[in-house]
């Protein structure tokens, strides 16, 4: 048996305003949240256990996904009271875990699409008697992540999470969010007190000389913390570009859930999800967007890579790119919402023309 952590206690900054009431692990990806997603792919890969470390917003996930009977998982949900960070939250379930000192233990990052093999990462794991062993991906740009470059043994040799000057970027392959950990080493994280396990866990064992080593496997990969990168994941995952066991119908041009309904003269394509009760009137046009459950696309608006909350209404004749609608928000009609436009739950748009937009992505 194969126990997992998820890592769903993050704010979800950058995806506010939809993260105001849904914590971003949450979200429907493709009608379904990232955390289902993940379930369904390491239930796929042997994991019988999967243990959330919650903390922003820990009710949603309890409330989904109770003992985790309906996902075909033992689930078990542990919340911080303050946030400790990642290291600090994966040391807060250790009372969870049922591993024993010398198992392998999972950790997944919960804002991850991944469709790298995990039953191999844990093989290679095991084979060779590492600490931790982690997911490593190459990027062309690796800024905004973790980089970890490795030695000609697949040995880690250093861990610089999020570089800030060019000199640090002494390597393209970065931490992909997906660990394997002998549970001792979770053992020894402090306790108390916030613990980044990027910027102190992972320098401290590579420090100590303890074996960390690379898992280097370019599959399907997909950080969904940026709202165009939610999009992209949602859409990937109607078309197939992104496996999931969980895609709650088959892989298409469009996905349309429970009571969608999608008039006869509109076009939904380039991946688009249409929520349960949505509905897309004639004339309209939706591409490569998240339409979630309830929404209301006028006749003849377009939408495209854009994510339109539940219940939210865009008026005839509008155009929305690139933009984040939250939910119950109401945009009249021949309005422009330009890429990066964000707008607020129960925000109210009149009919007349105007334009929005912001620099942000
Ligand atoms: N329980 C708990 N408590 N979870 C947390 C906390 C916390 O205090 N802080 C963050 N998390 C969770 C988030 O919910 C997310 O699922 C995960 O930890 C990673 O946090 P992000 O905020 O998404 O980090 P990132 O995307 O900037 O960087 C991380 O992921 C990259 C790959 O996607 C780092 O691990 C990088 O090294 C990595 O390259
Ligand atoms: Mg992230």
């Amino acid at each position: 048996m194969t126990e997992a952590i998820l890592l769903v206690g993050g704010q979800g900054t950058r995806l506010r305003p939809l993260t105001i009431d849904t914590p971003k692990p949450m979200l429907p990806v493709a009608g379904r949240p990232c955390t289902e997603h993940q379930i369904a792919r390491l239930r796929e890969a042997g994991v019988t256990r999967v243990v959330l470390g919650t903390s922003y917003r820990a009710e949603v996930f309890a409330e989904y996904f109770g003992d985790g009977s309906a996902f075909g998982v033992e689930l078990v949900c542990v919340t911080e009271e303050v946030p400790l960070g990642t290291g600090g939250a994966i040391r807060n379930v250790l009372g969870a875990l049922a591993s024993g000192p010398d198992d392998p233990v999972l950790i997944l990052n919960g804002d991850v699409l991944s469709g790298h093999d995990m039953a191999g990462q844990v093989a290679h794991h095991r084979a060779h008697d590492a600490d931790v062993t982690l997911h490593l991906i190459n990027v062309d740009d690796p800024r905004p992540f973790g980089l970890v470059p490795t030695d000609a043994d697949g040995r880690v040799t250093a861990f610089l999470e999020k570089p800030q000057t060019p000199e640090e970027i002494v390597t393209h392959q970065i931490n992909a969010g997906c660990y394997v950990f002998r549970r001792r080493v979770i053992d020894a994280i402090p306790t108390g007190r916030p613990v980044s396990v990027e910027r102190e866990t992972f320098p401290g064992l590579l420090a100590a000389g303890a074996p960390v080593l690379g898992w280097v496997e370019d599959a399907y990969w997909l950080d969904l913390g940026t709202p165009l990168a939610f999009a992209r994941g949602s859409r990937d995952l109607v078309t197939g570009a992104a496996p999931s066991p969980a895609l709650p119908g088959p892989t298409g041009p469009a996905l349309l859930l429970g009571t969608a309904t999608v008039h006869a003269d509109a076009t939904v394509d380039g991946g688009s999800c249409i929520g349960d009760g949505a509905e897309v009137a004639v004339g309209a046009l939706v591409r490569g967007s998240v339409i979630m459950d309830g929404a209301h696309i006028g006749p003849g608006a377009q939408v495209i890579d854009s994510i339109i909350g539940r219940g939210s209404r865009i008026g005839a004749g509008t155009r929305c790119e690139g933009s984040v609608i939250a939910d119950r928000a109401v945009i009249g009609a021949h309005n422009e919402l330009a890429p990066g436009s964000r707008v607020f739950p129960d925000a109210r748009i009149g009919d007349t023309v105007i334009r929005l937009s912001s620099d942000r992505s």
